[in-house]
């Protein structure tokens, strides 16, 4: 079959089935086609309480379709690739921070939502990359426990010094391991170019950088900005998207590391199978857990708005 030929089957079987599929912005060009819905991870979590079909695909990984699960537990929700998950989302567990709570009794637990759902079950609010400087920014408390990730944990400190953040050593191996060495010499190479970065990178490369935010917040800025040439410092999946939709316009990759194999993992023959009733993994969750974990991340909705 033809890309084209799979991606219309998947379109017909869609709606004889009554399915919604969500995609992250780091998914393939060939599947964000065929989505009902794509962005980055506050965006899905926001669409996702709204779908109104009964089966939702989500092209991602583990953490986004439990997500999904929880903001709309009555319907029945596939991860589209059974071993997409978020390294880390494993980083750390429910028992490591139990303990370190106790250390910290008077801050607020604040999880960056790529975390399991039964570490969410222990913390008191989730942000995105796009959210935490509005969402810890409303928080009351000053002292705030940022985990697992200590550059976007980083990055919000350095825009709300009136906090007191405690941030753990996690991270996203793609986005860490971008070094000053390759922003230096991408700049170089491209001097007229913007350089646009996740706030997962390490602080001394957001420090480099002409904007930071969410997946949807560097494409939102390179479509708008006046500017021509834009080096991007996320997934590389993100410079292609942005290549189809500003033409008129450069993109470079910060690093060709910057890859995430496990968004990478969904096919357009996997979304098949899935529309079909017969690929992926069903999302299966006690309603113990739906109970405490959910409640983070409505609390994220309610002051990230
Ligand atoms: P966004 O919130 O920017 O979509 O980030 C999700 C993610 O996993 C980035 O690595
Ligand atoms: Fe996780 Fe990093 Fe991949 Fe995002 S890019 S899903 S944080 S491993």
């Amino acid at each position: 079959m033809t890309i084209k030929e799979v991606q219309d089957e998947i379109l017909r079987l869609k709606k004889e089935n009554d399915v919604c599929i969500l995609a992250h912005s780091y998914q393939n060009h060939e599947i964000l086609e065929i989505a009902d819905f794509t962005g980055d991870s506050y965006a899905l979590s926001k669409f996702a309480a709204t779908v109104p079909n009964k089966t939702v695909i989500m092209c991602g990984v583990r953490f986004m379709a439990e997500t999904v699960k929880m903001l709309s537990p009555e319907k029945k929700v596939i991860l589209s690739s059974a071993i997409a998950g978020c390294p880390m989302a494993e980083q750390m567990d429910k028992e490591l921070i139990e303990g370190i709570k106790e250390q910290y009794p008077d801050y607020t637990v604040v999880a960056y939502i790529n975390t399991t759902a039964e570490l969410k079950t222990v913390c008191d609010v989730c942000v995105t990359s796009s959210s935490a400087v509005k969402i810890v920014k409303a928080i009351e408390n000053k002292n705030i426990l940022f985990i697992p990730d200590c550059n976007l944990g980083a990055y919000t400190a350095s825009q709300l010094p009136e906090k007191n953040f405690k941030l753990l050593q996690g991270g996203c191996p793609v986005h860490a391991a971008v070094t000053v060495e390759q922003a230096k010499q991408a700049k170089q190479l491209h001097p007229d170019a913007e350089l646009l970065v996740h706030p997962e990178c390490k602080p001394a490369i957001a420090q480099m950088a002409d904007y930071v935010g969410s997946t949807s917040g560097i494409m939102e800025y390179a479509k708008k900005s006046d500017k021509k040439e834009f080096i991007i410092g996320t997934e590389n999946s993100i410079k292609n998207h942005l290549q189809y939709e500003c033409p008129d316009k450069k993109f470079y990759v910060l690093s060709k590391g910057l890859i995430c194999e496990n968004m990478k993992n969904t096919t357009l023959v996997d979304v098949l199978s899935c529309v079909k009733g017969e690929g992926g993994e069903e999302i299966v969750m006690d309603d113990e857990t739906i109970k405490k974990a959910k409640k983070c991340i409505d609390r994220m909705i309610e002051l990230g708005g």
